[in-house]
């Protein structure tokens, strides 16, 4: 199944055509491997931040190859786990913030801004809060969480996704252990008891598929509740878990005027193109598929007309996004490499994926290079 070598030029070959195109356009603009011109940061910085999730092992630099690739491509991590409920705050009077404060040490020193994830999110509570069984818990519990965590981080993140996931595919609330208790009500008490313990934070909530013209319209008209109480929002995050060969270009479109109308940032916060079969499309987590090989075609590399596809979709996104780029303020994906990727164990366990631009050995993959020219065009 590895054919990737037999159609696709290696690597340095192609460094050296997109040298020659870049300089074309300006002799400024050179791209060589290995310098930081060549990098995506780089790149991008005059349009938007360019950011990677971060697990455990990342954030201690204990992978050289990662730490390397990390520094070089990234101006912005968002935690891919660390600063969850389950982790951050397992039970009702205890705190473990070892990991989010080495996060935090970590940014500061490589100059990385953190996104912090996430403060309120139906998913990976801890049991707990999953155990709750009156309002009155519930909303001491949500109250605590929100001035103890983003307290103690003011000024040290630079914003926060405050709220995850809240609403259902046609846009209402989604069922949860917040909306059971707290109602409707909880994401702009969410923002608003945020606001108060984060004054230096920027204050986001985000999502996926609300690029999807029903749960975009819900999504709006959260927003549009918050604002209305005078509390602060600053931006929202469309996740961006698409699928190969689907790319809702229209409705990103779409979302981006959209949001960006109502005086908000607008970003890509959790992207990866899923190339493996799936019945459904989002990210909820708690759905899953039972594991066959069926489902797992590319154990031993990917087809080169996949890989192409992976490409044109990653190219025809990143067109949008430089098209928009007064509008878009940063750029996610949700993971370093494809090894690293969530998408590997959900929602089939142990798949072989192939989602991020960066391959198993942390080389740039034909998805890198397509996004890197079109950049470069544009300059
Ligand atoms: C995922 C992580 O990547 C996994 O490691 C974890 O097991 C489950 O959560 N939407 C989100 C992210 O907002 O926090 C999720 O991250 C992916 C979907």
């Amino acid at each position: 199944m590895n054919v990737m070598n037999k159609t696709f030029l290696p690597i340095s070959a192609i460094l050296l055509i997109t040298a020659v195109s870049y300089s074309d356009c300006s002799s400024s603009k050179k791209i060589t491997s290995n310098t930081s011109a060549s990098s995506l940061k780089e790149t991008f910085k005059k349009y938007f931040l360019i950011g990677t999730a971060l697990n455990s092992s990342q954030i201690e630099e204990k992978d050289p190859k990662a730490a390397e690739l990390i520094l070089q491509q990234f101006n912005t991590a968002t935690p891919e786990n660390i600063m969850k409920a389950e982790i951050i705050h397992p039970e009702w009077d205890r705190y473990n913030f070892d990991l989010a404060d080495k996060l935090v040490a970590y940014g500061k020193k490589h100059g990385i801004s953190i996104n912090a994830h996430t403060l309120i999110w139906h998913s990976q509570l801890p049991r707990f809060v999953r155990e709750m069984k009156d309002a009155d818990s519930v909303k001491q519990y949500f109250s605590n969480h929100i001035k103890t965590v983003a307290g103690r981080y003011n000024g040290k993140v630079l914003s926060w996704d405050v709220v995850n996931e809240a609403l259902n595919e046609d846009g209402t609330m989604r069922k949860s252990v917040f909306l059971d208790y707290l109602g409707e009500n909880f994401v702009t008490e969410a923002f608003r008891l945020t606001q108060q313990a984060a004054p230096q934070t920027e204050l986001y909530y985000n999502d996926y598929n609300i690029e999807q013209p029903g749960k975009r319209a819900g999504c709006i008209a959260l927003i549009k509740k918050i604002q209305a109480a005078a509390v602060r929002i600053d931006g929202v995050g469309i996740q961006g878990h698409w699928h190969l060969g689907k790319m809702p270009l229209k409705e990103i479109e779409e979302s981006i005027l959209a949001y960006s109308a109502l005086g908000i940032k607008v970003m890509f916060t959790e992207l990866d193109i899923e190339v493996l079969p799936r019945d459904f499309s989002g990210a909820d987590v708690s759905q899953r598929m039972k594991s066959d090989p069926s489902l797992n075609p590319y154990i031993n590399g990917l087809p080169d007309s996949v890989q192409q596809q992976l490409a044109n979709d990653y190219e025809a996104l990143f067109r949008l996004f430089l098209k928009y780029k007064d509008k878009v303020s940063r750029v996610t994906f949700w993971g370093v490499n494809d090894g690293q990727s969530w998408l590997n164990g959900w929602p089939v366990p142990g798949r072989t994926n192939y989602p991020l631009l960066f391959d198993r050995e942390f080389k740039p993959k034909p998805a890198y290079y397509k996004v890197m020219a079109l950049a470069g065009n544009n300059l």
